[in-house]
């Protein structure tokens, strides 16, 4: 039996790096995807690469911008017109800007909160009715850089708080929520995705113990995990996927 099957999982930022990953992950085995981003172009790839894996689950891609709160509420009922029921949210889209603090713009704080926090406040309240009524549940993907035993970084002012905030939101739906859904939290650390511009890992690489940058798919095995019915006692969860790079 797959871990997955009959279940219907909205990924956001599903068009690129770990969420694709966990796009393909949760197919294998036997969800029906959702994937939610910007890029038309990925997002159409991604729900045909899908579609030929796997042809005996749904997938589709849904474009929006996570940091308009009108284009989620449109997307939540073409979600639905859709004849998709969520029965788990992965808000894994974000943004890795980084800057001194003397270069932070009321613009980029806006910028890098709408997307890294806002989203997944308003996606969860979006789908929160129905999540509760399959008994489904949320996976957060914050960051390392958000937990309090990582403070490290001199220009991550604006990302280490936003994903601080993340894991303090989805700690506080997982109390509130726990007699309906589980809540967890995924904090990876360096992975080598589509965030980082510059491909030099050098710098990295000595502060994980592992020795090796983490890959998608390191993060979307957790995932699978979690969103599973494998956790099934799992909630307010916060697991770091990264190398020992926290320790
Ligand atoms: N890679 C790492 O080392 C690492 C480490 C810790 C945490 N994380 C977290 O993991 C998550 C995924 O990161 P990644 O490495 O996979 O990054 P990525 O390859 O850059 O992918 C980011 C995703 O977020 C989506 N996104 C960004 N802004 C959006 C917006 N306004 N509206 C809708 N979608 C938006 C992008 O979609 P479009 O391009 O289609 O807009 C893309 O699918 C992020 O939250 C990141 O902070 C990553």
């Amino acid at each position: 039996m797959q871990r997955l099957q009959g279940k219907t999982i909205l990924i956001t930022g599903a068009t690129s790096g770990l969420g694709k990953a966990m796009a393909h992950r949760f197919a294998e085995e036997g969800a029906s995807i959702a994937a939610v981003g910007r890029s038309r172009e990925r997002g159409e790839r991604l729900a045909e690469e899908l579609a030929v894996r796997f042809p005996a689950n749904r997938a589709r891609f849904f474009p929006c911008d996570l940091t308009d709160a009108d284009a989620i509420a449109e997307l939540r009922e073409e979600v639905a017109a859709s004849g998709f029921a969520i029965d788990i949210l992965v808000n894994n889209a974000g943004v890795f800007q980084t800057y001194l603090l003397e270069e932070i713009t009321p613009e980029a704080y806006d910028h890098v909160f709408r997307i890294n926090v806002g989203a997944a406040i308003f996606m969860t309240q979006a789908f929160i009715a129905e999540l509760c009524e399959r008994h489904g549940n949320i996976l957060n993907v914050a960051s390392i850089g958000g937990l309090q035993s990582h403070i490290a970084g001199s220009r991550q002012y604006l990302y280490a708080p936003s994903k601080a905030a993340l894991i303090e939101f989805s700690q506080l739906c997982a109390k509130n929520y726990a007699k309906s859904i589980r809540v967890n939290c995924l904090c990876p650390g360096p992975n080598d995705t589509p965030i980082y511009e510059n491909k030099d890992f050098s710098r990295i690489l000595p502060s994980i113990p592992m020795g090796r940058m983490g890959q998608p798919i390191d993060v979307a095995r957790a995932a699978c995990f979690l969103v599973s019915e494998e956790a099934s006692y799992i909630t307010g969860a916060v697991l770091t996927v990264d190398g020992g790079s926290s320790i």
